[in-house]
């Protein structure tokens, strides 16, 4: 059987990958996964559980039990943990500012990676995290690495914070994705890195709407060869 159509974005944050990779899947009848959901959703689990981020052995005690699905939704995909709905809550600055340390732990990696391959099983698949084009998705079709400048990258989680109802100021939100991609970028088990055969796009002074067309017509060129 002929594998599936794999489209990997990976980046550091902000960049865009989510909402590039959700527009693209719904263009081109793809599934959609967003891996970051899915270690935010057991960065989530831990702290209901009332566990230490810390304590890597209590995070990875957690898996078996954690069962994570999505269902389609626009503008956002809805994100259910353990049957309960946590679209909203994944995203918390306190989640986002701890997920990078929970995904570092080589079980929580090894876990959610086998449930993306599994996921993408079903069908045609754009998948957007750190590690698809390098350790999940190796041998993906296409592979884009979407990057923007860090203010850029600031200024966009600025306005969607604002939109959301999060306070949070500029300079402290710049500093905090600058954290997350030192430990995302620094890491021992698949750190964010471009893959050697990814395509870099760079999305900075770009619309949705501009990068949706540059990545749609490398997709399109790599289906009719
Ligand atoms: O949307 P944003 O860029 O803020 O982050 P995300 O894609 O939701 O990912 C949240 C965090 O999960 C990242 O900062 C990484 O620490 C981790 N992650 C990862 O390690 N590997 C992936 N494939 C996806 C996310
Ligand atoms: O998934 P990732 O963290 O890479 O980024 P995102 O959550 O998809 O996008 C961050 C914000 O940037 C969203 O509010 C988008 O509307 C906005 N944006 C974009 O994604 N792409 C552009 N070219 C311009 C703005």
């Amino acid at each position: 059987i002929a594998q599936n159509f794999q489209v990997a974005i990976d980046g550091p944050a902000s960049a865009g990958k989510s909402t590039i990779a959700k527009i693209l899947a719904h263009n081109f009848h793809y599934i959609y996964v967003d891996t970051g959901a899915m270690y935010r959703a057991i960065t989530l689990a831990a702290k209901l559980a009332g566990i230490d981020y810390q304590d890597e052995a209590a995070v990875v005690a957690l898996l078996p039990q954690v069962q994570i699905e999505f269902k389609p939704g626009s503008p956002v995909q809805h994100v259910f943990l353990n049957g309960q709905e946590v679209t909203e809550a994944i995203r918390s600055r306190e989640i986002t500012n701890h997920v990078s340390q929970v995904a570092a732990y080589a079980a929580v990696r090894q876990d959610l990676v086998g449930r993306q391959q599994q996921l993408a099983q079903a069908g045609g698949v754009v998948m957007d995290g750190r590690d698809i084009g390098t350790t999940v998705l190796p041998q993906a079709q296409v592979k884009i690495y979407l990057i923007a400048s860090v203010d850029e990258r600031a200024q966009r989680r600025y306005k969607e914070n604002q939109a959301r109802g999060i306070a949070a100021d500029l300079p402290t939100l710049k500093k905090e994705i600058e954290q997350r991609d030192y430990l995302d970028s620094h890491r021992e088990i698949s750190p964010l890195t471009k893959a050697q055969d990814a395509q870099v796009v760079d999305t900075t002074g770009q619309s949705i709407e501009q990068v949706v067309a540059t990545i749609s017509q490398i997709i399109k060129n790599h289906q009719d060869s």
